[in-house]
């Protein structure tokens, strides 16, 4: 089968089918998850944290992130790959966000880019969606905005539900592909997807979006420590790896490995 474009998202909205979304950053994980039927993988800049160790996702650049896209491009045959614009690249306007997300197509030859903002980056969005380059937004709580915001915070409890819906309002209008809504309560995104005309993608948003994304290491519980309340982990990674290497260590220090198959 061919490769998922953004109409079929679209249209797997209007059928009322939900579908899941994953991180990816490299050829064998992105090679597994297009072939279990992930539709849509993000090569994401949250990168910085899960595969560079920054403490944020804001040290990530342009040219760290194109080797990864192009790695999770090569490894796919079904999955449209999104890649994230990372922080720096597109807030100084619509010249400069239609350049990085030329680099993305260009050079790292994903079908999509992404970025954050709502409102406030409602040019940028049209500029790139003109230049024929389809953009995914992310309101609520974006990531590289969080020493502005204060911290990992829920955005669009009470009052502020209103300044959401006017983001997700401005992105469709801008002509955003689709939108991740993050860590906004589960009513607020409820009311906007079944307002939008496009797929809505929740992360710490509730049941009601069109899509769920996670990032693979939580999903797959390869990240150590304590996980954020909207994580499921659907495996012990981190363990079996760990065992995997304890195992791997004590045969080679006991002398059991390589054995006489292992021998030439
Ligand atoms: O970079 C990322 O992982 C993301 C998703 C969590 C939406 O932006
Ligand atoms: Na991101």
């Amino acid at each position: 089968t061919r490769r998922v474009r953004t109409r079929d998202l679209i249209a797997a909205k209007q059928r009322g089918e939900r579908w899941p979304m994953l991180t990816a950053y490299d050829q064998y994980t992105a090679s597994i998850f297009d072939q279990a039927g992930i539709p849509v993988l993000l090569v994401g800049d949250s990168a910085a944290n899960n595969v560079f160790g920054h403490e944020t996702t804001l040290p990530v650049t342009v040219d760290e992130l194109l080797p990864l896209v192009r790695a999770v491009v090569r490894a796919t045959r079904h999955s449209l790959v999104v890649g994230d614009l990372p922080f720096g690249s597109y807030e100084e306007g619509p010249t400069q966000a239609v350049r990085t997300a030329v680099r993305f197509m260009k050079e790292g030859g994903c079908h999509a880019v992404k970025l954050e903002g709502g409102r406030r980056c409602a040019a940028q969005i049209a500029a790139i969606a003109a230049a024929g380059i389809p953009v995914m937004a992310h309101i609520g709580f974006t990531p590289q905005s969080e020493h502005a915001i204060g911290g990992y915070l829920v955005q669009g409890r009470g009052d502020a539900a209103g300044d959401v819906l006017a983001d997700a309002r401005a992105v469709t209008e801008a002509g955003a592909f689709a939108v991740v809504l993050e860590m906004v309560p589960g009513e607020v995104a409820k009311q906007i997807t079944h307002e939008l005309p496009i797929p809505t993608i929740g992360i710490g948003a509730g049941p009601d979006t069109d899509a769920q994304v996670l990032v693979w290491q939580d999903m797959a519980g390869l990240r150590p420590g304590r996980a954020p309340r909207f994580v499921k982990r659907y495996a012990d990674l981190a363990g079996v790896l760990a065992e995997a290497t304890r195992r791997f260590a004590d045969e080679v220090r006991g002398g059991e490995f390589p054995a006489a198959e292992h021998t030439f």
